[in-house]
């Protein structure tokens, strides 16, 4: 909670207290804006305990409200409500304090926290999921930070499992020549990979149908993957390859889409440590066998359904997903301090990190205090209400997408702009492109994570309504003003020529970032961030600011767009949606 609604509140407790009434107090904005700036309902609820009605509980609070210099107007009204509106001069020195301190993180949280998203798979190609992930992940990272964590950003790749495996022994039935799977060689492996990206990609489809189809084939990609786990020279340079090309791939993506990582680590990094926390585990008598496999069980009493044991190795010795996820917690709290990790993964994995986290806690292998979160999402769907997927099924690879939107956006903004020819070609194009990123971003994040959408580019690239370019479209509406007016900063206004609703909601801000850290939910801050966009452009259309002659309203109105733009850039950083200075 900011100083200012603190203030208040106190404030409003103390009248509580003087008229009888020692209870719990909360002041929130007022629903009705004619009626106050705040309201407080907390009159509702003691009625019973009183024995008056709550009408008179708000009435007697009215009356005992101590002599101050925050309240200008209070009163009470049925059922039980109390309101009131603050002082000009509260409010304007509010304002500007709230304005200047924008920059400076909340401090409700000052934990490392690890934030684990993005989780591409080194042998396949993006695909939507790993835009949610990225996404959301990008976003609840820096809102983390924002209420004053030290975040650490992974991205976590997938690159110790099946896909490899399944990959390199598609490879060798391709290419058995190549020198990579000469067993006897000894000599060192060419620097340069011999295949692109484009190849893994169109490699893995064909692998992975191969190896669900034949029993054989499956067998022997799994024994690959084994072989790479086990250290194997010619599968091991044949990964550092496809590591190499992937990552290029993925980091040009993500930087498309302003997603960036501290640590660009995966589960091959906890190779090393894995054998090792394997035998720690047995030798602390927390690991079963089961039929040839070691198992943690990880089903607790209060459970109302049965949960699976954590496969900790498998009866072909392979590392499972969930012993380098185990690892991986170990070490991220040796290694970086950790006090907090949140995963930001497909929900349909809930039951995974069930398992590891309270394997990791029962195990005792990290401490008790360490706070595991799972924050799940849904699917991003077609208009059919499955998995969006291309035409003839395959699974819809996220750089086709991106075209697809840009390809929209371009069309958009060519429709808005008319015939406007005062942009170059690069300029159009950068213009699309950052309408289209801002557009999937926000229609991604406006809907709360676990909730699944339906991918629809028409509406997430519309000028109109809850979107991406409409945001982008209203700051450069308010910066073009700014400019217009040739002044470079903003000091001077009076609260009174600003509509009030607007300044109440920018002072709003804070108590929306907290409630989106609280719930991990960046779409707290769009909805917030729409409805700023909205009381914004409706004073825009009533107001003719550039062309008003009294000064006081001019440089207030200035001041207050300046403010609009500050604070909406900011609820865009947080949301690593990139704006544009002109459209
Ligand atoms: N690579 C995984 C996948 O595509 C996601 C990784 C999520 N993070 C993790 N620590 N398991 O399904």
């Amino acid at each position: 909670m900011n100083k200012f609604l603190q203030d208040l509140t106190t404030l409003i407790k103390t009248a509580f207290l003087n008229a009888g009434f020692d209870e719990e107090v909360v002041v929130s904005d007022c629903a009705i804006a004619e009626l106050g700036d705040f309201q407080c309902q907390s009159a509702l609820a003691l009625a019973k305990k009183y024995r008056m009605s709550p009408l008179m509980i708000a009435q007697k609070v009215v009356e005992n409200l101590p002599e101050n210099k925050l309240i200008k107007s209070i009163s009470a009204v049925n059922p039980g409500y109390i309101n009131f509106f603050v002082t000009d001069e509260a409010l304007s020195q509010e304002f500007k304090a709230e304005l200047e301190n924008l920059g400076k993180p909340l401090g409700v949280d000052n934990r490392v926290t690890v934030v684990d998203y993005g989780g591409p798979n080194v042998a396949k190609p993006l695909h939507v999921g790993h835009l949610r992930s990225g996404t959301i992940g990008e976003a609840i990272k820096r809102i983390c930070a924002y209420a004053g964590n030290k975040t650490i950003g992974d991205v976590h790749f997938g690159d110790w499992g099946l896909p490899l495996g399944m990959v390199i022994s598609e490879l060798e039935a391709q290419h058995p020549d190549w020198v990579y799977f000469d067993k006897n060689f000894e000599g060192e492996y060419p620097k340069t990979p011999p295949f692109t990206v484009k190849d893994i990609e169109l490699l893995y489809p064909t692998a992975s149908k191969k190896a669900k189809e034949d029993e054989i084939l499956m067998k022997i990609a799994q024994t690959a993957t084994v072989e790479l786990q086990e250290g194997r020279r010619g599968y091991r340079a044949l990964w550092e390859h496809i590591m190499a090309v992937s990552k290029a791939d993925v980091r040009n993506l993500y930087g498309i889409l302003n997603i960036d990582f501290e640590l660009w680590l995966g589960e091959s990094d906890t190779q090393e440590d894995c054998p090792k926390l394997i035998e720690q585990i047995v030798n602390d008598g927390f690991a079963q066998k089961s039929q040839g496999a070691l198992v943690i069980e990880v089903e607790e009493e209060t459970d109302n359904k049965p949960l699976p044991p954590m496969m900790l190795q498998k009866t072909d010795g392979g590392i499972t997903y969930a012993t380098t996820d185990l690892a991986t917690i170990v070490q991220r709290e040796k290694e970086l301090g950790a006090e907090r990790i949140i995963y930001i993964v497909d929900k349909r994995q809930d039951l995974h990190f069930t398992q590891v986290f309270r394997a990791a806690k029962k195990t005792g292998v990290v401490s008790k205090d360490l706070q595991l979160d799972f924050a799940g999402f849904g699917t991003m769907n077609g208009k059919d209400g499955k998995p969006y997927k291309t035409r003839d099924g395959g699974v819809m690879q996220l750089r086709v997408l991106i075209e697809e939107v840009v390809q929209k956006a371009q069309e958009k903004v060519e429709e808005a702009k008319g015939q406007n020819t005062d942009y170059s070609l690069e300029e159009k194009k950068e213009i699309s492109t950052a309408v289209a990123i801002s557009a999937l971003k926000f229609a991604d994040l406006s809907i709360y994570r676990m909730k699944d959408y339906i991918f629809d580019p028409d509406k997430f690239c519309s000028f109109e309504g809850k979107t991406g370019p409409y945001l982008l479209y209203t700051i450069t509406r308010a910066k073009s003003i700014l400019k217009k007016s040739g002044q470079n900063s903003f000091e001077n206004f009076e609260i009174s020529h600003m509509p009030r609703q607007l300044v109440l909601t920018l002072l709003a801000f804070k108590a929306e970032a907290e409630k989106a850290y609280q719930e991990l939910a960046p779409s707290v801050l769009c909805d917030y961030v729409y409805k700023l966009a909205n009381l914004f452009n409706t004073f825009y259309n009533s107001c003719n600011i550039i062309s008003e002659e009294d000064q006081a309203k001019k440089s207030s109105w200035l001041y207050l767009t300046n403010a609009v733009v500050k604070f909406m850039e900011k609820v865009l950083d947080l949301l690593a949606i990139k704006t544009l200075e002109k459209m």
